[in-house]
Order: C-alpha cells, then sequence, then structure tokens
C-alpha cells in the first residue's frame, strides 16, 4: 500500500507518543541485550580477559569514578589486575584499551614509538595541551618541535635553573620555618615550581600576571580528567576558556618581543628570535604557544607531587632520612657559606640521587604511558606502575630503599620519565629540582609529619595526598 505523504505526516502526528514510546523501547531493549551480552567477563578470541561493558560506555564511570575516590585512580587498574590477572582489558569513551604490566611489553611499546605505536590520549587531554603540542603532532612535526623545545634543558640552561631554584627554595623554606606553622607541602611545591618554570620560560615573575596565568594554567590541567561538554560551569568548560585567556596572553607577550618593546634572556625570547631561520628551524605562534602550555602543564604538577611524595616517604623511613641527612650536611659543610648548589653537587652517585629515584618509583607520578596501536587500532597503556611494582622486577617492591638503585637497572624496567623517543624532556630538571629541595630540606630542618592520613586526593590524574603532606619545619642545628 503506498500511502501519500500527508498520510504520513497526519500518522506520526496522531501517534506521536505511542511512536517516542516504541522506538524508546526498541533502544532501551536492545542496549540492555548489548549490555547482557557484552557485560559479562570476557576473554574473546584476542585471549585478553577483562570486561567490556555497555557498547560505547563500557566501563567508562567506572573509570572516572576511581578518580572521584581517595583510593587513588589507580585503584580502577588494581581492581581489575585482581579480577583478571596481569593483563587485561577495559572498554572506555568507546575505545578498546589494553593494560601492558611487563617490562617486556613496555620496550616492545616504548621502543617502537611512531613505528607501531602512537601516543593517544583522551580528548579532554588533547584539548588541554593544544593541536600542536609536542604530546600531540605527528613523527616528522614532532622531530623538529622535540629539538627546538630542547634549549631549556641543555646544561647552560640547566645549571641557571639550578642556583635560581635553590635561591627560591631557600628563601620560601626560611620565611616557612620562621612562621612556625604547618604548611602543606603539595602548595608549597606547585607553587614554586609554577612560579620558576614561568620564569624560566618567559621571565614573568611578578603578580597580577603571574597569578593570571596560574589561575588558567591550572584551570586547564583541571579540565584534563573531565567529561567533555561545554557546559558553563563545568571543568571542560573552565579548562576551554582558560586556555582561550591563555592564548591571549601568550600572544601578547610574543608580539612586545617582535616589537622590541620587551626583550629577555629566557626560552621565548630564544624561540621568537629564529623569526628569520627557514621553516624547519622555527615554531609558528600556535606551536610556541601550545608548547608553553605542555611545558607548565607536563612539567610543573609532575614534579610537585614528587616533590611531596619525596617528603612523605622520608618521613615514614628515619633510617633512610638519617643517612640521607648525614651525607646532604657533609655536602653543605664543604661548601662556603650560602654558595648555590652547582649541577656537580648533584651528582648520580649520590645517596640523595637514588632516594630521588626511588621515590619517583614508588610514587608513580604517571600512572601509565597510553598509546594507540596504528594497524589495529588497539589502545594500549604501558603500566608502569604494575612493572615497578613487581617483585619480579623490584625485590620487596613496598619497601622504601633507595640502595635498591646501587644495581644497574634492566632496559625498560624504571619508566617514571618514559622510554624511546618520547623520554621525558624535562627528565634532568625535574631531577635538579628534587635533589636541591632535598638537598636544602634536609641540611637545613626537621620537620613534623602534621597529618600521617595517606588517602589520594580526588580528581587528580597526577597522584598526589588528600591531605597535601602537611609538616612544620624546625631550623637543624647544624653544629650537632
Ligand atoms: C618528576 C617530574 C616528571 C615526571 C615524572 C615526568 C614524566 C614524564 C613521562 C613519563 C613522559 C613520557 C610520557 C609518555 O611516553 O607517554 C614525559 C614526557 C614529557 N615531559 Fe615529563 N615528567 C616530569 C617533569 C617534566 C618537566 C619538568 C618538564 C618540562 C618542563 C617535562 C616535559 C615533558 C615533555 C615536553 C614530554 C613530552 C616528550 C615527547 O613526547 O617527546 N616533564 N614526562
Amino acid at each position: 500500500m503506498n500511502l501519500p505523504m500527508e498520510g504520513i505526516a497526519l500518522l506520526v502526528q496522531n501517534h506521536y507518543g505511542m511512536l517516542i514510546v516504541a522506538v524508546l523501547s526498541i533502544g532501551i531493549t536492545s542496549l540492555l541485550w548489548k549490555a547482557w551480552g557484552s557485560n559479562v567477563d570476557s576473554t574473546d578470541e584476542d585471549g585478553i580477559p577483562g570486561r567490556m561493558g555497555l557498547s560505547f560506555l563500557g566501563e567508562t564511570f567506572s573509570f572516572f569514578s576511581a578518580c572521584y575516590s581517595t583510593k587513588g585512580f589507580y585503584d580502577f587498574v588494581k581492581q581489575r589486575r585482581k579480577r583478571y590477572g596481569k593483563w587485561f582489558k577495559t572498554r572506555i569513551l568507546g575505545k578498546t584499551h589494553v593494560f601492558i604490566p611487563s617490562v617486556e611489553g613496555a620496550k616492545t611499546i616504548l621502543s617502537n614509538d611512531f613505528v607501531h605505536f602512537n601516543k593517544s590520549y583522551l580528548s579532554p587531554m588533547k584539548d588541554a595541551m593544544g593541536a600542536r603540542s609536542v604530546f600531540l603532532v605527528p613523527h616528522k612535526v614532532h622531530t623538529r618541535i622535540r629539538r627546538l623545545l630542547s634549549d631549556p634543558f641543555s646544561m647552560t640552561s640547566l645549571e641557571k635553573f639550578a642556583v635560581k631554584f635553590d635561591e627560591m627554595v631557600c628563601e620560601r623554606l626560611r620565611k616557612l620555618e620562621k612562621s612556625g606553622k604547618s604548611f602543606k607541602v603539595i602548595d608549597f611545591s606547585l607553587k614554586i615550581t609554577f612560579d620558576a618554570m614561568v620564569s624560566m620560560l618567559m621571565s614573568v615573575t611578578e603578580n597580577p600576571l603571574l597569578e593570571q596565568i596560574e589561575k588558567d594554567c591550572t584551570d586547564v590541567s583541571n579540565a584534563m580528567l573531565s567529561i567533555p561538554f561545554m557546559i558553563p560551569g563545568t571543568s571542560y568548560y573552565k579548562g576551554k576558556k582558560g586556555r582561550e585567556k591563555l592564548y591571549v596572553t601568550f600572544g601578547n607577550m610574543i608580539a612586545k618581543r617582535r616589537s622590541g618593546e620587551e626583550h629577555f634572556d629566557d626560552f621565548l625570547q630564544t624561540m621568537v628570535d629564529r623569526d628569520s631561520y627557514p621553516e624547519n628551524e622555527k615554531l609558528d605562534d600556535e606551536e610556541i604557544i601550545d608548547n608553553l602550555i605542555t611545558l607548565i602543564l607536563a612539567g610543573q604538577t609532575t614534579t610537585a607531587s614528587a616533590m611531596m611524595w619525596c617528603v612523605k616517604f622520608l618521613s615514614e623511613n628515619k633510617d633512610v632520612l638519617d643517612k640521607l641527612r648525614e651525607e646532604q650536611l657533609s655536602m653543605a659543610r664543604n661548601k662556603p657559606e650560602g654558595a648555590s648548589l652547582t649541577l656537580e653537587d648533584l651528582t648520580e652517585k649520590s645517596y640523595g640521587f637514588k632516594v630521588v629515584k626511588e621515590t619517583l618509583r614508588m610514587a608513580n607520578v604517571l600512572m601509565w604511558l597510553p598509546r594507540h596501536e596504528v594497524k589495529k587500532g588497539w589502545f594500549v597503556n604501558v603500566d608502569a606502575t604494575c612493572v615497578h611494582f613487581d617483585p619480579d622486577v623490584y625485590k620487596d617492591p613496598m619497601r622504601f630503599n633507595p640502595l635498591r638503585f646501587d644495581d644497574i637497572q634492566k632496559p625498560y624496567s624504571f619508566l617514571p620519565f618514559g622510554a624511546g623517543p618520547r623520554t621525558c624532556l624535562g627528565i634532568n630538571m625535574a631531577k635538579v629540582a628534587m635533589l636541591v629541595f632535598v638537598h636544602r630540606l634536609t641540611s637545613g630542618y626537621q620537620w613534623t609529619l602534621d597529618d600521617p592520613d595517606s588517602a589520594f586526593a580526588r580528581k587528580e590524574h597526577i597522584p598526589r595526598l588528600r591531605n597535601g603532606c602537611p609538616i612544620t619545619l624546625k631550623a637543624l642545628n647544624r653544629g650537632k
């Protein structure tokens, strides 16, 4: 029977309610059917156990709710590992993710970066960093951007950074000790790493500009684990707005450098001074801005959390703290009063350096390294935390024991900074910052840990303590 168009329209109009109910019923039934079929623990033909959940959502809610838990975001992985063993798969925001728990897996994936694997991020993370970020650009562009971004990490720049950071740490710790008040190490470390990085990158040291950049960067960072809906008031929305403001701020700075109105000896200047260079020897404005934001996001919370975990671990391991203090005091005694630390003082052979490494192993600042398998389209996560806590790789892994780093590690077994062509660009800067902090703290002060609670802060993609690790400083009598 052929119904004329008006007839169909009338039928729809008259039975609108019924049609909606019918469509909804079919939809819900099919969703439930799929859920029933795929919500059971499955191994499938790929042989990897796991729960795939509803067709698009999968375990998205469990994933994001782990992020809201005080057991820490990594609890999502721990729970599944208990159920399925070391290897498991899950579905998040429509994509199948496999967690890779071994040194061999890490080697296969990280040594094949850009060949068989590529970096992959959830969309809010991509939005935060920007399309021209060194984290997200394709291979050829990555090589150029990475090379050009290396300047602040050269030995000469690091030497300057160490002196500047040392001054800042000394001054701020002195003030905190004088106040006699308890303070949260995380607040201290976030502020000092931010100030030091923004000073090194673009010579901003004064408010209100410093405060404005900090607020906008915090909004962008908070959006990294948000659900990507552009609804006013949400973290995602604030993050997007924060990025827009940073674009204007950094754009204005670039314009002032170009016109000669401003000139500083910093990273931004080296980028602008390349204006007349050939294409492959410079960054365009979008690349400069996206990567300024990237360097701040990649460097601040990571280094700050590692500093906080170092204090927590030292507070709970008095034998390690005593040994470390002895070494750092003897280092201080060998220098003239008031002299700054140099890179030579921060030698890799020191006990302090091993404390930093052990902190990084146990803190797992970046819990896993996400990749996308190019041919099959799989999403794989190199589970650095699992490798760092594997008793076959690190004996007695839950013990804070810096001396384990007397031994040489197997390649791809120590992954706090990743490995392969995408190894952390700020690896030496982060180590220098941690070593300077540890030196000044242990050689100048004693402290009390004012709240031993070990619960994790909610909604943080970089793990940190809920209480921020509060301590009170007391000057150390160096004569004794
Ligand atoms: C304790 C502190 C830090 C830790 C634990 C850390 C960790 C990491 C890790 C694991 C990666 C590799 C990610 C992957 O392969 O998926 C990475 C990459 C990166 N990090 Fe760091 N990082 C720290 C500090 C810094 C600092 C201070 C900076 C810069 C100021 C920085 C800039 C970068 C950049 C630009 C990349 C991307 C490199 C590329 O893709 O070529 N990081 N970081």
